[in-house]
């Protein structure tokens, strides 16, 4: 008997998941064990054309009506925000349906509330293509790893970021130029600031941990910086030094509870992480026992999305017969075994930093710099101070620090930019050596 599937969004994700499904359709049947067939649909105007050959689906304007079909068994929800995407998520699980989505916001912000109300139904909830795209990394940690104790991870987990980035530094490319790029080529969320300013990412970090460490999901508590302010001048001046930047999420954890934080960060160019570049992702998990172990591949895109969420049916479709309470859970651990550690707050973060200045080209400016640094306990690593360009006074000074206390830091700053001899904000990148 097939298992019918009802798809909730026919657009980059959705179209490649019927492509995927149909191509390879022999292959999947013979891993599931039966087919796996799309055969109900929505979307918002059901006459647009689309990616994917819709003949055999059943298409409607109202996802409702995929959602209460007693004919589908999977509803896969690929629609995206959190208010609309939530309340059809919950009516399937209310219907007994099993959910694969690849909705991050969703499962960021609701996960908590949908996980409860899928094991009170004894449905499954299957998210992998909510993190990075089409990389397994949720199968990883959760069931790889799982003989673990995850201490950090670090990754890039968002393509339309590392994309901007990794063109503006190789090709000097205007920063809105490649985001409008991105939006064409179906990588960027709906509403791109999401991409840009860190918000994605940070969805994505607060599953990441989540799993990582059997913490219930906290996205409010994620620190969250987007790619917005990089510059063209600091790519260069940090490539200058040895660094790429990069946008991270970081996820670590202290004795003294869990950091999660997403920001800019300078990493050296030796490093794997700085070599992700375009569309792709990554992200490096250090564990007690088995090390470093790090997961590449693209983080975008329409089919290499569809593949996490075809792995995400097949798993649903196998695990059907078996008794949820032997199932993998949905955040690793037991939902009764989650862990009540603290998330630390932003100023408790410590990393190295980059620091950009204008700065009078006189006598004496590189002492108060340094005495201000000195008394925050702040070590400088590197320095460089540029020539001033002609007829302009102003240079700009370059300084990398060991790592520091970001609340010490701050003081610092604050202080730097008091200087009479400092002009404009003092720009702050932090940087990582992982
Ligand atoms: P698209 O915008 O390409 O597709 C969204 C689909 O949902 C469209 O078919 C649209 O209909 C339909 N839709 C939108 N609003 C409504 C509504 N109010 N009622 C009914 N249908 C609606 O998005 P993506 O495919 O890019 O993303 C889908 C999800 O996957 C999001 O959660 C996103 O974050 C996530 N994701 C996306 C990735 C990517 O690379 N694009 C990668 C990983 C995850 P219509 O086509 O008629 O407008
Ligand atoms: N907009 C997201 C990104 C899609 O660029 O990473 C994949 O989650």
């Amino acid at each position: 008997m097939p298992v019918n599937i009802g798809l909730l969004g026919l657009g980059t994700v959705g179209g490649g998941t019927v492509n995927v499904l149909q191509r390879n359709a022999d292959e999947i049947t013979r891993r599931a064990g039966c087919e796996i067939v799309v055969t109900h649909a929505s979307a918002r105007n059901i006459q647009k054309q689309r990616i994917c050959n819709t003949d055999t689906i059943q298409l409607s304007e109202n996802p409702l009506e995929v959602v209460n079909n007693p004919d589908v068994a999977i509803i896969v929800e690929l629609i995206g925000g959190d208010s609309l995407s939530k309340d059809l998520v919950l009516n399937a699980i209310a219907n007994g349906k099993h959910i694969v989505t690849a909705n991050k916001a969703l499962i960021a912000k609701h996960g908590n509330e949908i996980f409860k109300a899928a094991q009170k139904q004894g449905v499954m909830v299957a998210f992998e293509a909510a993190v990075a795209g089409g990389i397994p990394i949720i199968k990883a940690i959760r069931e790889g790893l799982a003989g673990n104790r995850i201490e950090w991870l670090a990754g890039i987990i968002n393509g339309t970021g590392n994309f901007i980035l990794t063109e503006m530094r190789d090709k000097g490319r205007d920063f809105s130029d490649v985001l409008a790029q991105a939006q064409r080529l179906g990588y960027a969320e709906a509403d791109p600031t999401f991409d840009i300013e860190g918000i994605d990412a940070a969805h994505k970090l607060t599953i990441l941990a989540s799993i990582a460490f059997g913490i219930p999901l906290q996205f409010e508590k994620v620190f969250t910086e987007g790619i917005t302010q990089i510059t063209q001048e600091d790519v260069e001046f940090a490539s200058e030094l040895g660094y790429n930047i990069k946008h991270l999420g970081i996820a670590r954890n202290t004795d003294k509870g869990v950091e999660l934080r997403v920001h800019p960060t300078l990493i050296p160019k030796t490093q794997l992480l700085a070599n992700v570049n375009g569309v792709m992702n990554a992200v490096l998990v250090q564990a007690d026992a088995v090390g470093q172990t790090l997961y590449y591949g693209a983080g975008a895109g329409s089919e290499a999305t569809a593949s996490a969420v075809v792995a995400d049916l097949l798993d649903v479709v196998r695990a059907m017969s078996a008794d949820h309470k032997n199932r993998v859970p949905y955040l690793a651990f037991q939902s009764n075994a989650l862990s009540d550690m603290p998330v630390l707050s932003a100023s408790e973060m410590q990393t190295a930093y980059y620091l950009r200045m204008q700065v009078e080209d006189k006598v004496g400016v590189l002492s108060a710099i340094s005495h201000i640094l000195g008394h925050q306990e702040i070590s400088i690593e590197a320095l460089i101070q540029k020539e001033p360009k002609e007829n302009e006074t102003l240079v700009n000074l370059i300084i990398v620090t060991q790592k520091v206390l970001e609340s010490n830091m701050l003081t610092a700053l604050e202080e730097i930019e008091a200087l009479s001899s400092i002009h404009g904000k003092v720009t702050y990148i932090r940087l990582e050596h992982l």
